[in-house]
């Protein structure tokens, strides 16, 4: 793996955006309107379904975190996010206070693998609370589209907290052969269970399921998709709460770091440190004990906050979603997702 020079990681550069509107959509949850300059267009272009990532300093520190686009491109001539506050989340409560019109935030451009493929015959969604943003602009985009069909179960508390519950409605009365919504409501209802998932899902030999929300929402609907025959690679899925960083990482399939000692060597800027890697850890994990304060979002793979360049031996990534087929041949990584496959590693944060 030999990386072919600076220019990659320009991709993925954080740039100023500035706030044009700020939407109050329930009690928790605020949309973000961004304003995407003529000179920035190609750069911020997105297909619904993505996401971008927004850096903050809420309490001085940097943090960075990611939120799909709840607009749909060709649609809106804005890029807007919907945030939810997340109870004691530090950047979710910030933006539903703090952010006003006229503000500009860093925006990282947008990325991404939950999008519907155009080979897609009909679209069946699942989500709950915030996880409705990608699903909203999937949902808009593919109805104005063409004419393929959209199902979408849509789970929250009540009525109060449904993020779009108008929108949807007006869009299912545009719709009504097209477009079948179910707003669930767990005052109502409970929480969504198989049974529920089984009769909204009809025909498993239909269409392509796409399920975005909490993680125990997310499991309980995968579980019933399996039980109902649906194969995973129908199945797909965004993620938004980060995984236990303290559980050990699994080595790549069919793969085994090689025995005996295995040394990581970590450049960033002017420092420079090797660290002993302990197996079940990740490199952006070693990369910390060696001191470093390597950049993270997600943890999943999916926003390449953490992304480096190995420069020396060998890495797996255990998943990917974030940086291109070329990227990865220049050699750069997601280091949350990687965990080293040679005796010596060398890995430089730009
Ligand atoms: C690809 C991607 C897209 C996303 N899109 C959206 C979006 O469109 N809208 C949106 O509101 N959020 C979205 N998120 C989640 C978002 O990035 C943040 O994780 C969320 O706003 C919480 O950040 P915080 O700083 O407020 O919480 P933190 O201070 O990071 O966390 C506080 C506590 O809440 C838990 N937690 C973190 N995230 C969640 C969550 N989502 N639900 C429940 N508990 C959580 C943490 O484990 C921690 O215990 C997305 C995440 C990813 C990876
Ligand atoms: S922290 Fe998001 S891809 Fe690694």
């Amino acid at each position: 793996m030999r990386p072919s020079g600076g220019g990659v990681a320009e991709r993925h550069r954080f740039r100023p955006l500035t706030v044009q509107q700020v939407v109050r959509e329930t009690a928790d949850a605020v949309s973000l309107v961004f304003e995407v300059p003529a000179d920035q267009a190609d750069v911020f272009t997105y297909q619904s379904g993505q996401f971008v990532s927004l850096r903050l300093h809420p309490d001085g520190e940097p943090l960075v975190r990611s939120y799909s686009m709840s607009s749909t491109p060709g649609l809106d001539e804005d890029l807007q996010v919907t945030v939810k506050r997340v109870p004691d989340g530090r950047v979710s409560n910030w933006l539903n206070t703090e952010v006003a019109p006229g503000d500009q935030l860093e925006v990282m451009p947008p990325a991404g693998t939950f999008v519907v493929p155009e080979s897609c015959a009909e679209v069946v969604a699942f989500a709950a609370g915030s996880g409705i943003t990608p699903l909203f602009s999937i949902a808009r985009s593919v109805l104005a589209d063409d004419g393929r069909r959209v199902r979408l179960l849509y789970a929250n508390r009540d009525r109060e907290s449904t993020i779009f519950a108008a929108s949807l409605d007006a869009l299912a009365r545009c719709h009504p052969e097209r477009f079948d919504l179910r707003l669930h409501h767990d005052v109502d209802d409970g929480f969504v269970s198989a049974r529920q998932v089984g009769s909204f899902v009809g025909d498993p030999a239909i269409g392509a399921f796409y399920l975005c929300g909490p993680s125990g929402f997310m499991d309980v609907v995968e579980d019933a998709l399996h039980d109902l025959g649906i194969a995973d690679d129908r199945i797909h899925l965004e993620r938004f709460t980060p995984l236990d960083t303290s559980a050990p990482v699994d080595e790549p399939d069919g793969k085994s770091s090689p025995a005996g000692e295995i040394e990581v060597n970590v450049r960033m800027g002017t420092k420079a440190a090797r660290a002993s890697y302990r197996p079940g850890t990740t490199i952006l994990q070693t990369a910390r004990s060696a001191g470093f304060s390597a950049p993270s979002s997600c943890e999943i793979g999916t926003c390449a906050t953490c992304m480096a360049r190995v420069t020396e031996g060998r890495v797996e990534m255990r998943h990917n979603d974030a940086l291109t087929p070329d990227e990865v041949a220049d050699g750069w990584v997601l280091t949350c997702q990687s965990v080293p496959v040679t005796p010596s590693v060398t890995v430089v944060y730009e």
